[in-house]
């Protein structure tokens, strides 16, 4: 089986390289190798390799950043992934492409299902819906793995951030109004892995046979609040901590570029229901995260 994978370096992408290496030949690229903001670099590529399946883990993910930065945004978020479905069609390779929470507006009070309309509030949440679009209209064998608050014990993220905080800061504020499923990318990479063993004996007709959009994230929810406070407790080096005191507080004090939804949980029956596959509950799996840390 050859296997490309876009976006190895970041936090989902360094986990797939691990998970699919076992899998066939593995071919992985990130910027600047590719560029998805330059189309012919996508096609030169996935000529190159000819994969019988194509994961892209690469987005442009600043959220506050795609504010100012918006055609960029929507060339790697909306126009890349057209051109690697159209690609994928084009030589019979299965897709998997994921998506995020932030294509809703958080206004509809309990976690989204699939059929829920999306109404982004960002560049980001537009431009990646953008890129779902076009991945549905250009059909093939693709899935559509729409996720929300992924961390990884690498990069710059949620978690190492709080743990960065507890060092430094004695106080430290965080929201309890914005809700989501934090998700471990070394498990959504495992799953992403499993789904294409799962369709090894005939990769595009099985992709073919269940292509979708699906809700993919640890399950649960919580508030980034909650979040944090867990990361404090699960922290193997505490003794590190200075912080003393986490104070709740709202979204509102901290005025942002980007607006971001309050509640994105993610319902995921549909997966799990569709799939012999589970992602644990999110404080589990952060417990499991945590002891690499
Ligand atoms: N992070 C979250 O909380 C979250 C939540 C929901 C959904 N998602 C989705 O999950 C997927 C993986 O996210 P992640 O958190 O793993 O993202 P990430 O850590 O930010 O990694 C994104 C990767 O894309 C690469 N990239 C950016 N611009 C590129 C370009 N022009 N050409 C080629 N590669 C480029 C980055 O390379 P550089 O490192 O060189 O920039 C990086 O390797 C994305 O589709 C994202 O939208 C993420």
């Amino acid at each position: 089986m050859r296997i490309l994978l876009i976006g190895n370096t970041g936090q989902l992408g360094w986990e797939l390289e691990r998970t699919l290496a076992p899998l066939g030949e593995l071919n992985a690229f990130d910027y600047p190798t590719i560029d998805l903001a330059d189309i012919k670099s996508i096609r030169q590529i996935f000529r190159d390799c000819q994969p019988d399946v194509l994961i892209n883990a690469a987005a442009y993910t600043a959220v506050d950043r795609a504010e100012a930065e918006p055609e960029l945004a929507k060339s790697i978020n909306s126009l890349a992934p057209a051109i690697m479905a159209e690609e994928a069609s084009n030589v019979g390779s299965a897709f998997i492409h994921f998506s995020t929470d932030y294509v809703y507006d958080g206004l509809k009070g309990t976690p989204y299902i699939e059929s829920d309309l999306p109404n982004p509030l960002s560049v980001y949440g537009q431009t990646k819906f953008a890129g779902e679009q076009a991945v549905q209209q250009l059909g093939g064998a693709y899935l559509i793995l729409r996720t929300s608050w992924v961390y990884s014990m690498r990069r710059d993220n949620f978690v190492n951030k709080v743990l960065g905080w507890a060092r430094t800061h004695a106080r430290l504020k965080l929201v309890t109004d914005q809700i989501s499923g934090p998700t471990w990318a070394r498990m959504l990479a495992e799953v992403s892995s499993q789904l294409i063993m799962l369709g090894r004996d005939d990769l595009f007709g099985w992709f073919t046979e269940h292509q979708g959009l699906y809700h993919l994230a640890g399950s649960g929810y919580c508030s980034r609040f909650e979040w944090g406070k867990q990361v404090l407790q699960l922290d193997p080096h505490k003794e590190q901590q200075i912080i003393d005191e986490l104070v709740p507080a709202l979204t509102a004090e901290f005025p942002s570029p980007a607006r971001r939804p309050l509640l994105s949980a993610l319902n995921c029956d549909h997966f799990f229901q569709t799939f012999p596959l589970h992602l644990p509950d999110w404080k589990i799996a952060l417990k499991f995260a945590m002891e690499i840390a």
